[in-house]
């Protein structure tokens, strides 16, 4: 089992990357905290950052989940080795890029690459916002799977990611005590499907709301209330038709948490009554 204990970044391709990164300043809200070899570093809370954009192609995702120490990676080098997967374990140069110690680099069962650190970087620095929409913290993401059941079983069984609440076959998985860190979206590719962000309360929801209708920024669902984490939300298109959420509120969960099984309906994603693009969660061939 490998422990995960961080929830750290994203690296992603742009296609633009002034625009995206313009983007993610003026309208998410984040702050750039670094500009080197391409890579612009930005971030919403007090980690070292949470996002680096770099030009490339922009199905090209990331995630940089965080491990104990030295000797947990070379664990988790060892038991997905195992597992059958192949391990990257990146140069120096390569961990300095990534502003941790070490780290390597695999791809689960749906093709999402990995990136397993040590030691990322803290911020001697408080953040300071892009613009006040309200960024407490990098909370979670939308994971494309192929397969929503392999992949909660990997992450289940390999990792120490456990079940919050299921959406269809879709799972919402953590690894600590917030509700998902995970939620899972069936899909023909891998990738990020969404980030989130947790902001401190419903009214930065809905400030964010109209000041992103306002800036004709595209609104993908919401403002609405999940009903299984219970936060509140808003979804937004970005460049590159990357989807970002604001949410605040979601829920806790500790050991004695039971996992519920809810349906794929709109009751299921909007306790308000806001319409979702259900298809998400239906799969590739959905709507066919
Ligand atoms: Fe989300």
């Amino acid at each position: 089992m490998i422990d995960v204990v961080g929830f750290r970044y994203c690296r992603l391709g742009t296609a633009n990357l002034e625009e995206t990164v313009k983007f993610a300043t003026e309208m998410i809200g984040l702050e750039v905290v670094g500009r080197e070899n391409g890579f612009v570093y930005m971030r919403g809370d007090d980690r070292d950052h949470n996002i680096c954009y770099f030009d490339g192609d922009p199905m090209d995702h990331t995630l940089g989940l965080e491990l104990a120490g030295f000797d947990e990676l070379a664990g988790a080098e060892s038991a997905l080795s195992a597992a059958g997967l192949d391990v990257y374990r990146g140069t120096e140069e390569e961990a300095a890029a990534r502003r941790c110690m070490g780290y390597i680099n695999f791809k689960d069962p749906s093709g999402n690459s990995i990136d397993l650190t040590v030691r990322p970087f803290a911020a001697g620095r408080r953040y300071f916002p892009g613009r006040d929409a309200g960024i407490d913290e990098f909370s979670h993401i939308g994971l494309c799977v192929t397969d929503p059941r392999e992949a909660e079983k990997f992450w289940s069984e390999v990792f120490n990611f456990r079940t919050s609440d299921w959406i269809g076959w879709s799972a919402l998985m953590t690894f600590d005590e917030v509700h998902h860190r995970f939620a899972l979206f069936p899909s023909d590719r891998p990738g990020i499907q969404h980030i989130n962000f947790q902001v401190t309360e419903t009214d930065d929801v809905m400030r964010s709301n109209y000041f992103l209708r306002d800036h004709q920024v595209r609104i993908q669902a919401g403002p609405g209330r999940h009903s299984l984490s219970g936060a509140r939300f808003l979804y937004f298109y970005g460049p590159d038709e990357m989807i970002y959420e604001y949410s605040c509120g979601v829920r806790m969960v500790d050991d004695s948490w039971r996992a519920r099984q809810f349906p794929v309906n709109d009751a299921s994603f909007c306790a308000w009554g806001s319409k979702p693009d259900l298809s998400v969660l239906e799969g590739p061939d959905a709507g066919e």
